[in-house]
């Protein structure tokens, strides 16, 4: 029974979790959230029973409750608890809604779908909790989902207007947790273009913290993703929270620790560009968060985070299944592309093993450089004077799938659709970045247009699989259609969520890729879209290291593209070879992004064993589990990871030389992921996993930079 209601608790249980709240005077009160207890465990002691100084109390709740003091499952702006809010509301003259009492439960079996947006699917083990809450005409709904098999529980909010008067929603969270007692660092993950997905960790600092985007996507900066973990915790031991949320456009992950040392934690769509005009019977929706909470620390949370996005969130057809290895035209050629020169490559690519040749920007309209042509989505005679539909099949009857590059929902000032309809485009014409203008995904008509051009190409070429780009950020929010700017940025989400949703049932045979200018839309909430999204464009080997070790905390291995592209490539300029950057790549979803034509026969050799390689172990990287042996965060001289089967009987080790010292010592890794119990083989040495984890391995080959050494490691029976 995932969720129970015993002694006035509500307990909701996971494998190896437990989550545990109750009502009082009305208020639902957080109780414990961490390692499973009994359920039988009476947990009311730790509500504080004083109301300290200046803390404002009502004089119908029990004596010695005050908001302010107590840890709470929601907290409203203006009710008297001073830390940061989970919601804000007015009513229609202004007022702060504040004082909502507890109006009841239910328990649902299995979960129902979040009209719009992204959410995690049903299953038959799955509960709903709902909690509703009441001030005046105004319902608030709680929702808790427990997934047991996965140690997550989600959750989401809805407001509900009753009356007959418009209401403001200013904030809503999707969800909160307040901690009570312990030391917490926070561990998010933030960079720059190209330079995704950094780890930042620290002690949670005392007052507010907030990791945020208000670029209208979830952004290359930051990542709608916080850990909160014991300060003892590491990467395989002490307790680890984490909180993803399953939305793409602006957000906010915030903390905030005060002078009584508690901690709270709210993630959700980002106030500062945020409000919704609640209509008279209207409900409105927050996205989803997925909590999780592991005991074995980082990698703990991590895996239990990845095991939900790909049983519930990844596009069911595609979650575990072989992925395709593209070749894609973008490194190689930019626009410099044509019907010819592409119909020889594809050659080179089957011979090279290669099953799926992409091609990239510059195949529509009069597209031959990023200036002019967005928007206007017909081929270019010029590149495929045949047509899409005679090169889909020509690509086909050479033995590989057709992949193509699309980008939605973006308007070239020089295109014919801009020509024509100027007021689609969002903000101003001088405003630009990339030479190109955001389109208005909260106008329908936007929307009914690309569903029917795009659809057409699609139709036409027959594609296998399709990569969505996004180019720039929004600014201003300025819409003709959605006229309030504080309601446009939620609204482009949803349009361009429509648009996603309805392309993908269309084609559901698509395996949909994401990009935003590499990972600048990264996130939970596209990876119900896309089982995968192109990581970023800095593909050097040195760097990616970084990128993806960061992007492995929120996100599954499976959801990473990564190509081998020339090198030197995207930041550190320097050479790399062949093999340390398929040792990168496997990292994630392999891919190639090289000019084919200038390989030696060797090289493309190398490429067709890389190939039989990486789907050897494929299976690992889409169903096995993930490890952080040694980051680069915490010792830039190397990168050393393992994926292991969940049977535990197979796993593959990778150890990434970033830098060398002179005189350097051989390095030891300590293998964690295997079983203590059983005997396992690497190379000619067999011994216990236990072992393999105390003593560790001791790395053959650490001599150089960008040096990769990966190997198979057997359970020996
Ligand atoms: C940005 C992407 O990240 C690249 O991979 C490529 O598709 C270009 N856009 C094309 O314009």
């Amino acid at each position: 029974m995932p969720i129970q209601v015993l002694n006035d608790n509500f307990i909701l249980e996971t494998d190896n979790t437990s989550y545990t709240f109750t009502v009082k005077n009305g208020v639902p009160v957080h109780l414990y959230y961490g390692e499973k207890l009994a359920g039988t465990e009476d947990l009311h002691g730790l509500i504080p029973t004083k109301t300290r100084s200046f803390q404002p109390y009502y004089t119908y709740h029990e004596q010695g409750f005050a908001l302010d003091n107590v840890p709470l499952e929601v907290s409203f702006f203006d009710s008297g608890d001073f830390r940061a809010s989970a919601i804000k509301l007015r009513d229609s003259d202004g007022r702060y809604l504040s004082e909502f009492v507890f109006d009841g439960y239910e328990i649902v079996k299995n979960r129902t779908e979040i009209a719009g947006m992204p959410c995690g699917r049903g299953g038959a083990d799955v509960e709903t909790l709902i909690i509703k809450l009441v001030c005046g005409s105004v319902s608030v709904r709680l929702y808790y989902v427990v997934y047991p098999n996965t140690d997550v529980i989600t959750r989401y909010t809805t407001v509900e207007n009753t009356g007959d008067t418009p209401v403001q929603i200013e904030k809503l969270a999707s969800g909160m947790l307040d901690l009570q007692g312990g030391e917490y660092k926070i561990l998010t993950l933030q960079g720059r273009v190209a330079s995704e997905r950094e780890r930042k960790l620290c002690s949670v600092p005392f007052g507010r913290y907030q990791v945020l985007s208000n670029k209208g996507t979830s952004s290359h900066s930051a990542s709608p993703f916080m850990m909160l973990a014991e300060s003892s915790a590491n990467e395989n031991e002490g307790g680890v929270y984490a909180m993803n949320l399953v939305y793409s456009g602006n957000f906010c992950a915030e903390t905030e620790l005060d002078g009584l040392n508690r901690l709270r934690a709210c993630i959700g769509i980002n106030e500062e560009t945020f409000s919704h005009t609640l209509t008279a019977g209207e409900t409105f929706c927050s996205p989803e968060v997925a909590l999780t909470y592991s005991l074995s620390g980082y990698n703990g949370a991590s895996i239990a985070m990845s095991d939900y996005i790909r049983e519930y969130i990844f596009p069911e057809r595609f979650a575990k299944a072989c992925r395709p290895v593209v070749i894609n035209t973008w490194e190689a050629f930019e626009f410099d592309i044509d019907e010819e020169k592409i119909l020889a490559f594809a050659k080179i690519a089957k011979n090279a093993d290669i099953d799926t040749l992409v091609i990239d920007d510059g195949w529509f309209s009069s597209r031959r450089s990023d200036t002019s042509g967005l928007g206007d989505w017909t081929v270019s005679p010029e590149v495929f004077p045949s047509g899409l539909e005679s090169f889909g099949k020509k690509i086909r009857e050479i033995g590989l799938n057709l992949g193509i590059w699309i980008e939605p929902e973006m308007v070239n000032p020089d295109s014919e659709l801009y020509r024509k309809h100027p007021d689609w485009a969002l903000g101003r014409c001088e405003i630009q970045s990339r030479n190109q203008l955001v389109l208005d995904m909260t106008n329908p008509a936007v929307e009914e247009y690309l569903f029917e051009s795009l659809s057409a190409v699609l139709e036409k070429a027959q594609p296998s699989y399709v990569k969505w780009d996004m180019n720039r950020y929004l600014c201003p929010y300025l819409s003709k259609y959605t006229k309030n700017s504080a309601e446009v940025a939620h609204a482009y989400m949803l349009g361009a969520y429509r648009l996603m949703d309805r392309l993908t049932k269309r084609f559901p045979n698509i395996l949909l890729e994401n990009c935003s200018g590499g990972g600048g839309r990264f996130d939970a909430g596209m990876l119900y879209y896309s089982p995968q999204i192109w990581t970023s464009d800095n593909t050097c080997p040195y760097e990616r290291a970084y990128i993806q070790a960061g992007a492995s905390y929120a996100y599954p291995v499976s959801s990473m593209s990564c190509h081998v592209t020339a090198t030197p490539n995207g930041g550190t300029q320097v050479l790399t070879s062949l093999d340390f950057r398929f040792g990168m790549a496997r990292n994630g979803v392999l891919g190639y992004e090289l000019d084919l034509f200038k390989l030696t026969d060797e090289e493309l050799a190398s490429i067709r064993a890389q190939i039989e390689e990486y789907r050897r172990w494929e299976d690992l990287t889409l169903n096995g589990d993930f490890y952080r042996l040694i980051t680069p965060f915490d010792n830039s001289k190397y990168y050393a990871w393992i994926m292991v089967s969940k049977q535990k009987d197979r796993a593959l080790l990778s150890f990434n030389t970033l830098e060398t010292g002179c005189n350097d010592e051989d390095p030891i890794v300590k293998i964690y992921g295997l079983s203590d119990e059983k005997r396992y083989r690497i190379g000619a040495e067999v011994r216990s996993g236990k072992a393999w984890r105390l003593a560790g391995l001791k790395i053959p080959r650490a001599k150089q930079n960008g040096e990769n050494y990966t190997v198979g490691i057997f359970e020996e029976k």
